[in-house]
């Protein structure tokens, strides 16, 4: 039973594969298209907001031929205390697969153990692994193969999205810069755990030098929002905007995975210029998705 649950466990080739294919998923989209979930239902359980996630899972389960339902963890029964190893075991009898949206790694993973139904992360407090495999599906299809490439992440180094790429970066050998705070940086043990050419500073203009890619995430994550005013005034230096771009390479590629709150995280005029890779970002959620639902499906 294959599951998509972290990055952190995914293997190179897996990985690989699943990017050479959301590329034929892209092109072929509309048009003589597979439908690997035929006669399939599968169920989204989301307990934190979404908007490019939940409509990306939903239009591309459809494409593939299945039918979905999207669940709000609040409405079920697990929001009155029911456990989730028995929610698994009662959905894993009635639908084909589940990608789930939550805070506690652990509660993904002991879904996935219990329901016997392949499982996707679509985003918890660790890792928001569809995310950044789309990510380098995204900077893949504008600049070639990322292996040797140095992508810069600037802001709150220590979320899902970050950790995410550490361990994308150690699998696919290429160099991976995070610029942040001491207190936003991943743990050591994380780092340790990743191995592969990763780099930590507060020194956003030496992270950013000579970068391939420079990309950032919202400074207050879901389930943050307690912290929100302190985090908003240690991250203030951390913004991605045109005097930091100009260190980069020339040509250099800006992304965000969304929502993007300007003025903060990154400044208007940067997100413009830059909006066409970022909205082609957030569309290959679709793309890419597709190819791990058929990927998991396989
Ligand atoms: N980037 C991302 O996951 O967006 P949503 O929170 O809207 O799903
Ligand atoms: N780090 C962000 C990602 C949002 C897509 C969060 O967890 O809220």
């Amino acid at each position: 039973m294959k599951h998509l649950l972290k990055l952190e466990s995914m293997s190179r080739g897996a990985m690989e594969e699943i990017l050479a294919s959301a590329e034929a998923v892209k092109a072929k989209r509309g048009g003589g298209e597979t439908k690997p979930l035929d006669g399939q239902t599968w169920a989204m359980i989301f307990t934190k907001s979404s908007t490019r996630t939940r409509v990306s899972f939903e239009v591309g389960i459809r494409e593939l031929g299945g039918a979905v339902m999207f669940l709000n963890a609040n409405d079920l029964q697990l929001g009155r205390g029911e456990p989730i190893k028995d929610t698994a075991r009662v959905l894993g009898r009635m639908v084909h697969g589940a990608v789930i949206r939550t805070y506690a790694q652990a509660d993904v993973e002991e879904f996935a153990e219990y329901s016997g139904i392949p499982t996707i992360n679509a985003l918890t407090d660790d890792e928001h692994p569809c995310q950044i495999l789309t990510d380098i599906f995204t900077f893949q299809e504008r600049r070639g193969p990322i292996r040797g490439k140095v992508v810069t992440y600037v802001g709150d180094g220590a979320c899902n999205v970050p950790v995410s790429w550490v361990h994308a970066a150690a699998a696919l050998d290429f160099e991976f810069r995070i610029a942040a705070p001491a207190e936003f940086q991943p743990s050591a043990e994380t780092l340790a755990k990743a191995g592969g050419n990763i780099s930590c500073t507060e020194d956003i203009r030496a992270a950013v030098k000579g970068a391939d890619m420079v990309y950032t995430d919202v400074w207050v994550s879901m389930g943050m929002e307690a912290e929100a005013e302190e985090r908003l005034a240690k991250l203030a230096g951390y913004q991605i905007n045109g005097g930091l771009m100009c260190l980069a390479k020339p040509d250099a590629l800006v992304m965000h995975c969304l929502p993007a709150y300007r003025g903060k995280e990154i400044d208007a005029e940067t997100f413009e210029a830059h909006a066409d890779t970022i909205f082609t970002q957030a569309e290959n959620r679709l793309h890419t998705q597709k190819a791990i639902l058929a990927w998991l499906a396989g």
